[in-house]
């Protein structure tokens, strides 16, 4: 398998997963994704050494996955219009307007804004002012929306490529839950290098360190702690920096 596949798989999976998306919405689906996206049928143990291409649907597909892929590309392609549903405020008339490089699905140039309030470190999305997407166009004048005066943070957001989304949104939310769980005692799996300035003061504090602790030209003074692992004094000691749970070694460094 070339390192290349595995990457176009994604790029078309997402693709697929989003066409899926787009096509079990209602017609009047407004171009600005407010909606939130829907389960999209898992995929049968998509080939991940398939040689599509960007844009194309992943190879292996049922003939069902396949007609429901090319329904959603030609919705997230179609151009909709007022008379058909889009509106009173809406960002462009097709999904593929935006998302097009270099296929459908794809980044683009075209900015949205999004705004809101923060204040007192909450963030308020400003849901019942239209938040936090701006719709910034309108199929009659009086239904315009503006950024509200509340709003103290308004950002610009690039189109961003969407290759890759479906094959996370395939992910039943469970798995992701358990697998962070799972994933929670382990710590950082590797080597952790820390570089010590010469006029650091502080308390050095390693426990549960799986790998060795190198010393390299430091010098320092390692005290084994009752909880099996190492303490050190720097310069005049001071706030402490804690380090735990490392599955591998440990390299102090005087930088
Ligand atoms: C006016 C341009 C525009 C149109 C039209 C548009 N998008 Fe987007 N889309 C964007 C931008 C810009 C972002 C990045 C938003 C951000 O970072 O806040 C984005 C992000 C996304 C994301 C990623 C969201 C995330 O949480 O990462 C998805 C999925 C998406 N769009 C799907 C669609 C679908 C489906 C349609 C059609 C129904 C559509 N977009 C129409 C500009 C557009």
């Amino acid at each position: 398998m070339s390192a290349r596949h595995p990457v176009a798989t994604l790029f078309v999976a997402s693709v697929t997963a989003i066409a899926l998306t787009v096509a079990a919405g209602p017609s009047t689906l407004p171009t600005g994704h407010r909606q939130k996206l829907r389960r999209v049928p898992p995929l049968p143990h998509p080939p991940l050494d398939s040689a599509t291409e960007l844009g194309a649907p992943l190879v292996g597909l049922t003939p069902d996955q396949l007609a429901a892929f090319e329904a959603g590309r030609e919705e997230f392609e179609s151009i909709e219009t007022s008379e058909g549903g889009l509106g009173p405020i809406f960002n462009d008339m097709s999904c593929a307007s935006c998302h097009s490089g270099p296929v459908s699905g794809g980044a683009g140039t075209t900015t949205v804004t999004r705004f809101g309030r923060a204040s007192g470190g909450h963030f308020d999305p400003l849901v019942e002012k239209g938040g936090s997407l701006l719709q910034a166009r309108a199929i009659v004048p009086e239904a315009q929306e503006s950024v509200p005066p509340e709003a103290n943070v308004v950002g610009q957001r690039i189109t961003t490529p969407l290759f890759g989304a479906g094959l996370l949104e395939a992910i039943p939310d469970e798995d992701i839950l358990q697998n962070e769980k799972r994933n929670k005692a382990d710590g950082v799996s590797g080597l952790l290098e820390l570089r010590l300035t010469r006029d650091l003061n502080a308390e050095l504090l390693m426990s549960d360190i799986r790998g060795q602790i190198r010393n390299l030209g430091v010098g320092l003074k390692l005290d084994s702690t009752e909880k099996g692992g190492f303490r050190s004094q720097l310069g005049a000691g001071g706030a402490p920096i804690s380090i735990s749970s490392i599955n591998g070694d440990v390299v102090l460094r005087r930088d």
